[in-house]
């Protein structure tokens, strides 16, 4: 098993992308950190990766919040022994025009999908490098790569998760800390929710691959960038949209 020993959080970990993150490294060894803000949620995935047979954490926190991350991780590392392997997932979509923008839905998005990658890390690092091993993952989008339109406050902060990324790659390189970005297109979990069924199959008639993605796909990036194969690799961005952003973007 290619986690075998390691210990992991997922944040947004209770629903789609992070659900299947968090499945996949518990079924390649690791013991795991189901993350979201909805009990209910957290409550089904832990029950679900329980039956796995590694140790699972539920841990409700919302990742904008600098002193929950660090209540998170504390109790975590305490409950786990160390926090190897930090996945920073947790995300909210909005797709709006830029005139009916407002600062509150602006805020929202920079604190979820760019400032909590912030608090995560901050809060997690430290000890990944006196260990010298840690793994730091950032499930962004392709819109940080190709910018949609109404989807400026997204693209901007998924865009600004690819720098923090970066620069935390070059910064940790030396002490055995990788830090990578998975860059999905649209894939099929309740984040989809508002696009209407014709919305997701005009979609999927432009991605060269014909289809949206789906979440295991993802997870099986995301067991790459947290195993011991992908050690040579930090700082890089792996766009996963069945071709969409090398064909429209
Ligand atoms: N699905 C796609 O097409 C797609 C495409 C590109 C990128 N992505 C990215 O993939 C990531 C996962 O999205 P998904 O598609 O799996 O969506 P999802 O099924 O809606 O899952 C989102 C997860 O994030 C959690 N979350 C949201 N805000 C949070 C907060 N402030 N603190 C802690 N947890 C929070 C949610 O839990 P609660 O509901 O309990 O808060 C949920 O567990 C996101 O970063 C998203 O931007 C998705």
């Amino acid at each position: 098993m290619r986690l075998s020993g390691k210990t992991a959080l997922v944040t947004g970990s209770s629903s789609g992308i992070g659900r299947a993150i968090a499945l996949r490294f518990a079924r390649e060894g690791a013991d795991v950190v189901i993350n979201g803000r909805d009990e209910r949620k957290i409550g089904s995935v832990v029950n679900e990766a329980d039956t796995i047979g590694r140790k699972v954490l539920g841990i409700r926190a919302n990742v904008g919040n600098m002193s929950e991350c660090r209540a998170m991780i504390e109790r975590a590392e305490a409950e786990l022994g160390r926090l190897d392997i930090l996945v920073c997932n947790a995300g909210v979509f909005h797709h709006t025009p830029f005139l009916k923008m407002s600062e509150e839905e602006w805020d929202e998005v920079m604190t979820i999908d760019l400032k909590g990658i912030f608090n995560c890390i901050r809060a997690a690092i430290g000890p990944m490098v006196d260990r010298g091993w840690g793994r730091i993952i950032a499930v962004t989008a392709t819109s940080g790569v190709v910018a949609p339109p109404q989807m400026a406050h997204i693209a901007a902060a998924k865009t600004g998760a690819h720098g923090l990324i970066k620069s935390i790659a070059a910064e940790f390189a030396s002490s055995g800390v990788t830090a990578n970005v998975i860059a999905p297109g649209l894939v099929d979990t309740p984040i989809l929710g508002n696009f209407s069924e014709q919305a997701l199959q005009d979609f999927a008639r432009r991605v060269p691959i014909g289809r949206i993605g789906r979440p295991e796909e993802i997870a099986e990036a995301a067991l790459y960038f947290a195993s011991e194969e992908s050690a040579y690799v930090t700082g890089q961005v792996l766009n996963m949209s069945g071709g969409a952003v090398i064909a429209n973007g």
